[in-house]
């Protein structure tokens, strides 16, 4: 009795594993690999299903253990700028270039979607990354201060002020020749010298600084 259970459950999982891998096959054969497409319904509804049930209970649950304060949300939102922003955007609404290119898009983090989850899914997602999707761990590096930090940013996004938002476009990351525009710019209208330190400052900070 117990026996034909596991046998019949083993034969229904692997039926299951061969109609999604079929699935997945005829959807790439007939879409192609385009990261330009968006996901279908259902495979946003598969990825939510399967992260949720991966994500542990005991990360849902966790607490966010850093008080927020004014220098706690400075400093997640100066990290933000530098390590987030380039796919979510400094207001968190994924309208970036690298973003518009994923697949999964990153979501706008203001959204019920994102604000809807506990601080520890945020913690975990942050620390962790979402696996087949382009958004990376971060964790990892001792500490996990700076990420419980994030967490409060997260939550901050969706009353971010335009002064903020302003301030972040100063420190988001720069290619040498957006350095070099801003340097030409900043010598042309001060009519003199300008200098590149706080331009590149930002390169050399680490995710646990
Ligand atoms: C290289 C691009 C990239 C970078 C950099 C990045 N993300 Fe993401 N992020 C993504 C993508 C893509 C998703 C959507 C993944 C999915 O739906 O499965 C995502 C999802 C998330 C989510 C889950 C939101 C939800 O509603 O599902 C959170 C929270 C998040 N990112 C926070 C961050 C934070 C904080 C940082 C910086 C420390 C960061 N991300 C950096 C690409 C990125």
């Amino acid at each position: 009795m117990r026996k034909s259970f596991v046998i019949t459950a083993a034969v229904a999982a692997l039926v299951g594993l061969l109609s999604a891998g079929a699935w997945l096959s005829l959807s790439m054969a007939m879409h192609g690999f385009s990261a330009r497409a968006e996901p279908s319904r259902i495979e946003r509804s598969l990825a939510a299903y399967a992260r949720s049930a991966a994500m542990p209970a005991s990360a849902k649950a966790l607490r966010n253990p850093v008080p927020s304060s004014p220098d706690v949300l400075r400093e997640a939102m100066v990290h933000f700028a530098d390590h987030c922003a380039v796919c979510h955007a400094n207001n968190g609404n994924g309208q970036t270039m690298f973003g518009g290119g994923m697949y999964p898009r990153p979501p706008d983090l203001r959204l019920a979607k994102t604000q809807d989850m506990t601080d520890g899914e945020l913690f975990y997602i942050v620390e962790n990354g979402i696996r087949m999707s382009g958004m990376p761990a971060f964790g990892g590096g001792g500490s996990t201060d700076d990420s419980w930090k994030l967490v409060h940013f997260i939550r901050h996004l969706p009353r971010l002020t335009p002064a903020e938002e302003s301030q972040m476009e100063a420190l988001n990351p720069k290619s040498p020749d957006e350095i070099r525009e801003e340097q030409e710019e900043e010598q042309f209208l001060n009519g003199g010298d300008s200098s590149a330190g706080n331009a590149v400052k930002h390169y050399t900070k680490g995710h646990n600084q």
